[in-house]
């Protein structure tokens, strides 16, 4: 992905009619401390801090939410979605969109989201979120991409880089460790590094990198007990020295607790405004010498950066009076959700006449369709809290389904959603009976599921994953009186279906579509759009079986990472355990071949992830034939595997996909590079990425349960190894390549019965010398570790 920024602001003040470009360094210089410091903090709710004075104008600019659409507030400022904001197109959240496994489309998405940021005078989008999703529960799910940090990484790169082509900012969020809403502005992440660095961080690392966000935004969370908004292990050493960060990070909102440490942390700017009390406090540590001053220069400086670099979108904007494609957005809208809408199952249904009959969907005609449940007219289409965008307009599947057909399809709310009227009043018994005389009658009924409103939103977790008991109580009356029952679900993270899903010959997962999401569940329905999402998250049989059960959410603060690196599917993998519809499942309305896996090394790997190492070091092809009767779109997911390691690995890991559109009877060859970083794991005691030379196992699937081929090859790595110490234990020592056959002489030579060894391996050198079973005294042992370690 290339980077790709709005051009800087020119280096002299004034340039050309209305610009408000300032020179950041004159500017600078020019400050005094108490200005610099005020720089840090907001204006108000959504501005940074003006300046204006004799000779110096910078001027405040906006930074509102996001992710999926703008949220610019005209009245009452607020950062749970409270208030009202100006219309704005309503793209499908990131639940949806990490389904799409679609870069290229995530980069279109990403084009209009900065369009309408800048035409809206805004200079930074708050997103995208690219949080893990480390459990279903997390309230917020539906604002993050996936359960892998590869999808994560690939798509929030493309966002990122989409809206940035428009002369505006991102804020990449929330950094890091974000993985629930419970206690979220207090809570403790304990995660071990390895798995911080191989799960949790590695997706914002590849957004840094590949497509430099403007902004990156703390999370309110500890992690290990620090703060993020005053870690400066994570905004500065791993952020910036380590990634090459050159943006400016921002807190979320109120995530400030000590703004002094904050500062000398690395987080340039707090926000919202703290009405002057946290600058003061700045000044003061400056004048008392407990704060460098230069640490505030590069804090202010980065802020004045990020005004200066938006200022030339912004003042073009203003000054052409531009606005933006409602329609073509909403239609852009409609192509996403279709996109990330996910076939999960499409079983062969009985036939009106009682035979063996074909899958249901793509359904020929609405002739003898009936639709029944409320979320079909009253579209759940966004989660609620800060995302919470004021949609330009709002499709229902319902309308949507008659204007596409023309028919007169039949209606039954079935349901109430969060006890609003159902227009045949609330009373349960009766809508359910009146939904089952529709469905009776039908030929083919679509039931529309999900989760009300009430159930997931920013600020708290979910307390199951279980579906409103009075929608699995509809589907059971549908079920019982007509079983072409196709299901259609609108919900924001993993819902349990094992309860229910043999009820449902087919069944969709619309996830939350945007404002567009009624017509485009439709688009899939009726086949117009094939569908080709993926689940970027693993749909478990039980939430019990979930990697973090009992370590969900955590008590007294802290929440322990007890699952390490087996987040997701590598969890079920590890256990073989049956899940609903794994990671990286979804059908379509055609078939796909896949012929001849094979893997070529191309180099010796190393785990360094700068330039030179990103070149390919494994090529993975394969053929991908659309063996069916209609185009679609299938994607090729590479699996990496390494069986023979010194530490836990997972049993495999996504680590890169490709999307490939295919008419019927079409075959393409699909290539996939695999670099150094790909086959690397985090060494916990080397502190830093090794590939570890030996085999590796590449699998190349339709899902990560459904792998169509693999190839086993050798790559040549590094010799992993640790310094030999006094506490190293026997087995450790033998392994060794200088020392080992000495200490296996030893052995042999009797000073240690060889059965005795399954008893001593585990056994400290030091010990060893000193019971003189080693035939070394310490000296002896001194001299030995020094010949080692060379
Ligand atoms: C959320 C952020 C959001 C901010 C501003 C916070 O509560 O966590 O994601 O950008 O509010 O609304």
């Amino acid at each position: 992905m290339t980077i790709e920024e709005t051009t800087e602001a020119p280096a002299a003040a004034g340039s050309g009619a209305g610009s408000r470009a300032f020179d950041v360094e004159r500017v600078l210089a020019a400050l005094t401390l108490e200005e610099k410091a005020s720089l840090l903090s907001g204006l108000d709710f959504w501005t940074t801090q003006p300046v204006d004075r004799d000779g110096v104008a910078v001027p405040g600019v906006m930074v509102t939410d996001g992710p999926h659409g703008l949220r610019k507030q005209a009245e009452t400022p607020d950062h749970l979605g409270l208030g009202t904001s100006v219309p704005a197109t309503c793209f499908p959240p990131a639940a949806t969109l990490g389904s799409t496994w679609d870069p290229a489309l995530l980069r279109r998405v990403g084009e209009a989201l900065g369009r309408e940021t800048r035409v809206n005078d805004v200079a930074v989008l708050l997103g995208p979120g690219i949080n893990i999703k480390r459990s279903p529960l997390n309230g917020r799910n539906f604002e993050y991409l996936s359960e892998d940090p590869v999808i994560s990484g690939e798509l929030g790169t493309a966002l990122v880089a989409g809206i940035q082509s428009q002369g505006v900012g991102t804020s990449l969020k929330h950094f890091a460790a974000n993985n629930q809403e419970a206690d979220r502005m207090r809570v403790s992440a304990d995660v071990d590094e390895r798995t911080l660095r191989e799960i949790y961080l590695p997706g914002f690392e590849r957004v840094v990198k590949r497509a430099q966000p403007w902004t990156v935004m703390c999370s309110y969370n500890k992690i290990n007990d620090v703060y993020a908004s005053q870690n400066h292990w994570l905004l500065t050493e791993v952020l910036r020295d380590e990634w090459g960060f050159e943006g400016l990070v921002v807190s979320d909102w109120g995530a400030v607790r000590d703004r002094v440490a904050a500062v000398a942390a690395g987080l340039d700017l707090e926000m919202p405004a703290s009405g002057g009390r946290t600058d003061a406090e700045v000044v003061a540590a400056v004048r008392a010498g407990t704060l460098d001053e230069a640490v505030v220069d590069v804090a202010a400086r980065r802020v004045l950066r990020l005004v200066a670099r938006s200022l030339p979108a912004l003042d073009a904007a203003a000054a052409s009076g531009e606005g933006f494609d409602v329609d073509a957005h909403h239609a852009l809208a409609r192509e996403a959700a279709a996109a990330g809408t996910v076939l999960l199952k499409n079983d062969a249904a009985p036939a009106a006449d009682g035979s063996a009959g074909a899958p249901l969907l793509p359904l020929d005609s609405a002739d003898g369709v009936a639709v029944v449940g409320e979320l079909a007219r009253t579209p759940r289409y966004q989660g609620a809290g800060s995302s919470q965008v004021n949609p330009t307009r709002l499709d229902d599947a319902l309308s949507a389904l008659r204007a596409a057909t023309g028919a007169e399809v039949p209606f039954a709310a079935g349901y109430t959603v969060d006890g609003a009227d159902a227009g045949s009043g609330t009373d349960a018994a009766a809508l359910l009976a009146e939904a089952a005389e529709v469905a009776r009658a039908a030929g083919t009924v679509l039931v529309f599921l999900g989760l009300p409103a009430s159930y997931e939103s920013e600020g708290f977790d979910r307390a199951h994953m279980d579906l409103p008991a009075e929608q699995v109580a509809l589907l059971e009356a549908v079920a019982a009186v007509n079983p072409r029952v196709v299901v259609v679900l609108a919900n924001g993270s993993a819902v349990s279906v094992a309860a229910w899903r043999h009820l449902a010959p087919a069944v969709v997962e619309g996830w939350l579509g945007g404002q567009a999401g009624g017509s485009a569940v439709v688009d899939v329905l009726l086949g117009a759009v094939n569908p080709a999402g993926r689940l970027a998250e693993t749909i478990p049989l039980r939430l019990q079986d979930n990697p973090s059960y009992g370590n969900f959410p955590g008590e007294l603060g802290h929440v322990r990472y007890g699952e390490g690196l087996l987040v997701g599917y590598r969890w079920y993998d590890a256990r073989q355990a049956d899940v609903a519809f794994p990671f990286g499942h979804g059908l379509s309305y055609t078939t796909f071949a896949y012929d001849g896996v094979a893997a070529e090394v191309l180099r010796t790997a190393s785990g360094a992830d700068d330039a030179a190492a990103d070149d390919a070091v494994v090529r993975v092809t394969v053929t991908v034939t659309n063996t069916g009767e209609r185009s679609g779109a299938d994607v090729v997911q590479v699996y990496v595997g390494d069986p023979e390691s010194q530490v836990q690995r997972p049993e495999r890991e996504l680590k890169a996909f490709a999307k490939v559109d295919l008419e019927p009877g079409e075959s393409r060859e699909v290539t996939l590079d695999l670099v150094g970083r790909d086959l690397a794991y985090w060494h916990p005691v080397l502190r830093r990425w090794v590939v570890e030379g030996g085999e590796f196992v590449i699998s190349v699937g339709a899902s990560s349960r459904d792998l169509r081929g693999a190839a086993t090859v050798v790559v040549e790595g590094e010799d992993v190894r640790l310094p030999l110490e006094p506490l190293s234990t026997v087995a450790e020592a033998m392994a060794h390549p200088v020392v080992g056959p000495r200490i296996q002489a030893l052995v042999h030579g009797g000073a240690v019965a060889e059965d005795m060894l399954g008893m001593i391996g585990d056994m400290p050198l030091t010990v060893v010398a000193d019971f003189g079973m080693g035939g070394f005294d310490r000296d002896g042992l001194t001299a030995l570790l020094a010949e080692a370690n060379g």
